[in-house]
């Protein structure tokens, strides 16, 4: 327990409001002051004696920092919606439940994965860097020649909420969509009308067809590395693929050298193998857009996730309704 007799809630580090008002009036909170990474024994001390953990994907939240935590520790809240830095297997053994933030950042992610689309399709950062440099002469007709977006076909690797946020804004290209989910193909009812949204059972058909390729699965074991060298070998010759969902999805390696000698035509990626370390490969190469993981950053968005991040905890441990369990089997 912490001060007045409510529970502690550790947070990692600072998110914006309402996130810190809606805690402090179900916790004790601490942590929480500065924007910053914590270090392993920072993380390991401030948990000790936890109800709650709020934490971001940028701590690893493994056995020790839970075994760390002791017994009162209740719900690790994730300020993300990807989870793939907790151990999640290790909280359920413990009783520990764990939550996300889905859906509240779906646009914003959505958004900037069409900002990378457009970007490395139309060499927009290399113009940007030319007409910085002094090196633009002025217009010519084979100056910085693109990729066309305009009805070239999507493919998106993961239909879920993000990866369908995608595909809609694609009808505004006119854009036909090849896509693969985990759980099969999406009902008649899911489908926009008046749009070519096509199930591909089998990975390899979507990156034999596609002409931009978009990754939207979670980060599991069983993504891990899902676009290697073989996978890559079999794009079209100058297709552009890009990556907002975790970088160890796509086999960095590979990756580079599909960029460097084909078939890839271009590349947009928000996130990193060894994130925040970038492969210096990647850093040389012209045709290679890099943001620093900025999917969810808008005021909105980032906002709604504190509030739902928050909302998480104070359920969790009040025995409300959880707005997103990702263990559900520990509440019952
Ligand atoms: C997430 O939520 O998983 C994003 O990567 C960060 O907002």
């Amino acid at each position: 327990m912490g001060a007045g007799n409510l529970p502690l809630l550790f947070l990692t580090r600072r998110i914006p409001e309402p996130g810190p008002t809606l805690l402090r009036g179900s916790f004790t909170v601490c942590g929480g002051d500065e924007d910053r990474d914590l270090t392993g024994a920072d993380l390991l001390d401030g948990v000790r004696g936890a109800a709650a953990v709020l934490c971001t994907l940028r701590e690893r939240i493994d056995a020790a920092v839970l075994d760390a935590a002791g017994s009162s520790l209740r719900v690790v809240s994730n300020y993300a919606v990807g989870y793939d830095n907790i151990d999640v297997a290790a909280a359920t053994e413990r009783g520990i439940l764990v939550t996300n933030t889905p859906g509240v950042l779906t646009d914003a992610t959505a958004d900037l994965t069409w900002a990378l689309i457009l970007a490395a399709a139309r060499r927009v950062v290399e113009g940007d860097r030319m007409v910085r440099s002094g090196a633009f002469q002025g217009w010519a007709p084979t100056m910085l020649l693109g990729a066309d977006v305009a009805g070239a076909t999507l493919g998106i690797v993961g239909m879920g909420q993000i990866g369908r946020a995608v595909a809609r804004r694609a009808a505004g290209f006119s854009m036909p969509v090849v896509y693969t989910r985990r759980s099969g193909p999406l009902k008649l009812e899911e489908t926009p009308a008046g749009v070519e949204w096509r199930y591909c059972s089998d990975l390899d058909d979507l990156l034999r067809e596609a002409d931009i390729i978009s990754v939207h699965v979670p980060l599991t074991e069983g993504t891990r590395h899902l676009l290697g060298a073989r996978e890559l070998a079999l794009v079209r010759p100058g297709v552009v693929l890009v990556n907002t969902a975790r970088g160890p999805v796509v086999h960095e390696e590979a990756l580079v050298e599909a960029l460097r000698a084909g078939p890839l035509g271009a590349a947009g990626l928000d996130v990193y193998e060894d994130e925040p370390a970038i492969h210096p490969g990647l850093v040389g190469l012209e045709n290679v857009v890099l943001l620093p993981h900025l999917g969810s950053a808008t005021h909105a968005a980032r906002g709604r996730m504190a509030e739902l991040a928050a909302r998480n905890a104070i359920a969790a441990l009040s025995g409300k309704r959880v707005p997103h369990p990702v263990n559900p089997e520990v509440l019952s």
